[in-house]
């Protein structure tokens, strides 16, 4: 395993929208291997989800995890997901994304959605996700689709450095941001 260069905004592959993985390809020892990568480069940098162009691969490929404050995502692999909105209210709370690094925003994200993907091995599988895990999905959906969160801010009001955002906003938030 190895941990992979995540490329920041400005580099082209994070503003393409990323390809389907065929079933059939899914066994091959490069995508296996992608996904392994992949797992060991968000523990490495503390993100919470990461999607495969932020690793110079247009392929609809994401893994999310999480264990802290903000909730408990057991390792999820997502390839070629699809989402159904199934609550349309918008919560608005602050994101960080490891292609933007030193960042944090305040973004809007639907509460509820189903999830229609694959998972590693090819298997279908389809879940319910809300609140934090609904948002760190829409996050990494966006990359897959050419979007990063700035796109999804109401207005650039709250973006902020990771040490101002310390000092300005955590105290009043008392809630981590996290890098996805
Ligand atoms: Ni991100």
């Amino acid at each position: 395993m190895s941990i992979l260069k995540v490329c920041r905004l400005g580099h082209p592959v994070l503003r393409m929208q990323s390809k389907r993985v065929p079933r059939e390809a899914l066994a091959s020892p490069a995508i296996q291997n992608l996904i392994d990568d992949m797992m060991e480069t968000m523990v490495e940098y503390y993100g919470v989800g990461l999607a495969a162009p932020q690793v110079h691969h247009s392929l609809s490929i994401a893994v999310i995890e999480c264990h802290g404050p903000r909730g408990e995502i057991p390792m999820t692999v997502l390839v070629n997901p699809e989402m159904t909105i199934l609550d349309e209210s918008l919560l608005e709370d602050w994101e960080g994304c490891l292609s933007i690094p030193d960042f944090r925003g305040r973004v809007p994200r639907y509460a509820r959605l189903r999830v229609d993907a694959l998972d590693r091995h090819g298997n279908k599988v389809e879940f319910t996700a809300e609140d934090f895990f609904a948002r760190v999905i829409q996050h990494e959906f966006d990359h897959l689709m050419g979007k990063v969160y700035l796109d999804r801010m109401r207005d650039l009001g709250t973006l902020a450095h990771m040490a101002e955002f310390e000092r300005y906003w955590l105290p009043r938030e008392k809630k981590a941001g996290s890098s996805e």
